[in-house]
């Protein structure tokens, strides 16, 4: 099993080109399936999760093509099942946006239920709370949800009780095929949900609202094909912003967004950086100081992203003063405590949903392990923050979601090191 050897206590200095954006790219590859024509997908990612898409793709019956620049083209003209099995949906819970596509152009599907990280139930109650108002029969059963209409699903308002990133997606992508218009209330508002109803609307669907809490969908009899460019990880470039704010080091990131960034940014100013930005950069610089501790909320966008509370409770780990982190998306999602306290934090629990982070001038190397995706950045964060050489073990956690992780580190001056 790979590990990840870093030797810490030096600056990240350098340039980086942000990779495109998982969490936008696996709806993505799921709405490909809403249509018969040939979809090409440019700036996906290279990484496990997207392969593990793909793989579901391909065992769905899709022609998928990739070119040696990593663009996926996807034709789904003959699917050969409409059941998405344990074993590729286990591994990764986006592959349940497989449901909302294949209701709404076959009329029926079998998706396991999901699995992916482990911080919290993450329950899909919305997801099939919606399909069923848009007249699907859905049951559960032996671990699957079995859904059904076989005269086509119609448009209706939908009101989601939270608001859920996955659920709004399933939804828009259901209601593009549906018959006449669906609103759907209680939106997520992420810019991943913006790129989704780009895409959609390339392929010729008719959404609105994409980026507001009110989507409003009017549905087609068919989508035809199209070319679509994904839009930038924000969550891996707050994630190179805060390795080098926690080095005390400076960098410039390269084809990014940095209005999909505002609350990171807001945070990492308040903690000492320097920040500028233009259309697509940032440079960020701590001009050598130590980071000030900052407090954290985590909600849904605009606000502080879920997927950026373990890195900068790493940033608060080293910064000077104390800083309370409040995670209210996920209720177990503080697994990265115990092992960036193995480096010396001082970080304590209160509850499920809060963390008392106490700044330590140093923190030093010691063997950790990652324990979830973005608990594990963290854990590299603070390794090249902390004095020695630290080994990281289950990385495949992090090869889900950061592409070639250790080249970009190395790129920045960290020496970082993947062994087996
Ligand atoms: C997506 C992201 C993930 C991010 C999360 C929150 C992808 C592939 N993943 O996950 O990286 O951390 O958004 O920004 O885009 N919930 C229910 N019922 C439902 C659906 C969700 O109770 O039917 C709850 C979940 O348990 C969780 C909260 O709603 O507590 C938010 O989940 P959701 O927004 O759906 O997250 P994902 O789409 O799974």
């Amino acid at each position: 099993m790979d590990k990840l050897s870093i030797t810490g206590g030096q600056p990240l200095h350098g340039r980086l080109r942000v990779s495109g954006a998982k969490n936008s790219t696996l709806p993505i590859l799921a709405g490909t399936l809403l249509t018969e024509e040939p979809v090409l997908v440019s700036n996906a990612p290279h990484l496990h999760d997207v392969t593990t898409m793909i793989e579901l793709l391909g065992c769905l019956g899709a022609e998928v093509v990739i070119d040696e620049k990593l663009n996926v083209e996807v034709c789904a003209r003959s699917l050969g099942q409409l059941r998405a099995p344990y074993e590729l949906v286990k591994t990764m819970r986006a592959s349940f946006l497989v449901l909302g596509p294949l209701v709404a152009k076959y009329g029926a599907a079998e998706v396991s239920l999901p699995g992916g990280c482990a911080i919290g139930s993450r329950p899909v109650d919305q997801h099939l709370k919606g399909l069923e108002a848009l007249g699907a029969q859905v049951v559960v059963t032996d671990g699957y949800v079995k859904a059904q209409a076989p005269n086509g699903l119609v448009g209706t308002d939908v009101y989601m009780d939270l608001v859920t990133v996955g659920g709004t997606e399933n939804l828009m992508m259901a209601a593009a095929l549906a018959r006449g218009e669906t609103r759907l209330h209680n939106c997520a508002r992420e810019p991943e949900i913006v790129d989704l109803g780009n895409f959609l609307n390339t392929l010729g669907a008719e959404v609105d609202g994409h980026g507001t809490s009110t989507i409003v969908i009017q549905g087609k009899d068919k989508l035809h094909g199209g070319a679509f460019r994904v839009m930038p990880d924000r969550v891996e470039a707050g994630t190179y912003l805060i390795a080098a704010a926690a080095t005390r080091g400076s960098v410039r990131l390269e084809d990014v967004d940095p209005e999909t960034l505002g609350a990171v940014l807001e945070k990492l100013q308040m903690a000492g950086a320097e920040i500028t930005y233009g259309e697509d950069w940032i440079e960020l610089d701590m001009l050598g100081r130590r980071p000030l501790a900052v407090d954290i909320e985590t909600s849904p966008y605009p606000g502080f992203p879920t997927d950026m509370q373990a890195q900068f409770m790493a940033l608060n780990a080293i910064a000077e003063g104390t800083a309370t982190i409040s995670e209210n998306i996920f209720e177990n999602r503080f697994m990265h405590v115990q092992e960036i306290n193995r480096l010396g934090a001082n970080i304590e629990l209160h509850g499920h949903s809060m963390a008392v982070v106490h700044g330590m001038k140093d923190l030093r190397a010691a063997p950790v392990m990652a324990t979830d995706l973005r608990a594990s950045s963290s854990l590299v964060i603070a390794a090249l923050a902390a004095e020695g050489t630290t080994t990281i073990d289950r990385i495949y956690h992090i090869d889900r979601g950061y592409e070639t992780i250790e080249e970009k580190l190395q790129q920045l001056g960290g020496a970082v090191q993947r062994i087996s």
